[in-house]
């Protein structure tokens, strides 16, 4: 494969199995780069990225500028809480005049499903969903599948439980795109509560208690509980939440075999994950971290070379 088949990474249910293939084993030579005692390559040095965060992110806006300047691109970073949007500026208005300073590429957080969209069909620009609300976390995604491979290899056949706050979870929906596109057989486990109506109709299985979730699974990515996103309660007290879905150490080793432990951060610690499972040797959740520059100079290095 000599390019992506899109010039923007909207979601994963754009990318073809072969496009995923293609960024992870970029990603792969990214990784061999960061790690170098010179972790910096000129591929995207003519290159200009602005980072517009309409949310809070710590991860996921840190790794993207980390991505950008380990390949040289000139970076601009746009928070929204200290801009003209305050002062009523429209989302395309404040992005045409970020471009108009000549930038290349825009990498977005969006607390609207949708606005990625929206904004790669009315600029010129590349544009990266860096998050957008309930619907698609695509980057998060391609890091968790290649922490995944790197743990056990192809993925065609494997067991993925995702378990927690599904109805209210974008890392959800792009991990069951992506891990379904390689081949994997995905779980979603959580609260009747917390799972999207007809989930099951995106070829996923569902269960409601989370031991037989861990017994059958290969790996467990865990989900945090979105309560900014709760306008409604959806189970009594986070104690009870915890009492019968959160993982603690017993629990795993209760298991007959070894599994992966995932979250995309921010744990709650006490909530979905006790910190005995969190800092233990099941979990790559660091690793994930560390994964997430490698597979995002991957994606824009792929990005800026599709020709329009
Ligand atoms: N995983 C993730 O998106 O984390 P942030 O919200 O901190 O970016």
């Amino acid at each position: 494969m000599s390019q992506l088949s899109t010039r923007h990474l909207l979601g994963i249910k754009d990318l073809t199995e072969a496009d995923i293939q293609f960024i992870l084993e970029t990603a792969e030579n990214f990784k061999e780069v960061i790690n170098r005692p010179i972790k910096k390559v000129p591929s995207l040095r003519d290159i200009t990225i602005a980072n517009i965060f309409f949310e809070n992110s710590t991860r996921t806006r840190l790794s993207f500028e980390l991505a950008e300047k380990r390949l040289s691109a000139d970076v601009v970073n746009f928070s929204s809480s200290n801009s003209s949007v305050k002062k009523g500026e429209t989302l395309v208005d404040t992005v045409n005049n970020i471009l108009s300073m000549k930038v290349d590429m825009v990498v977005m957080r969006h607390s609207s499903p949708g606005a990625p969209h929206f904004l790669a069909r009315n600029v010129k620009a590349n544009i990266v969903n860096a998050g957008d609300g309930t619907h698609e976390h695509p980057t998060q995604a391609l890091l968790d599948a290649f922490s995944m491979r790197e743990k056990l290899g192809d993925l065609q056949g494997k067991k993925i439980a995702i378990i927690g706050d599904i109805l209210h979870s974008r890392v959800a929906l792009s991990n069951i795109f992506c891990l379904q596109k390689l081949g994997a057989e995905v779980m979603v486990c959580g609260p009747i509560t917390l799972l999207p109506k007809h989930i099951e109709r995106l070829g996923v299985k569902v269960e409601l208690d989370v031991r037989k979730a861990l017994a059958w699974c290969d790996v467990a990515n865990v989900l945090r509980i979105q309560l900014e996103r709760q306008q409604i309660k959806y189970f009594p007290s986070l104690r009870e939440y915890s009492l019968y879905y959160g993982i603690n150490k017993k629990m795993l080793e209760e298991l007959d075999k070894e599994i992966v432990v995932m979250h995309p951060g921010p744990i709650n610690r006490g909530v979905e994950l006790a910190s005995d499972v969190a800092d233990s040797d099941h979990a790559i959740i660091l690793q994930q971290v560390e994964n997430g520059v490698a597979v995002r100079m991957a994606v824009l290095y792929l990005l800026a070379a599709v020709k329009a």
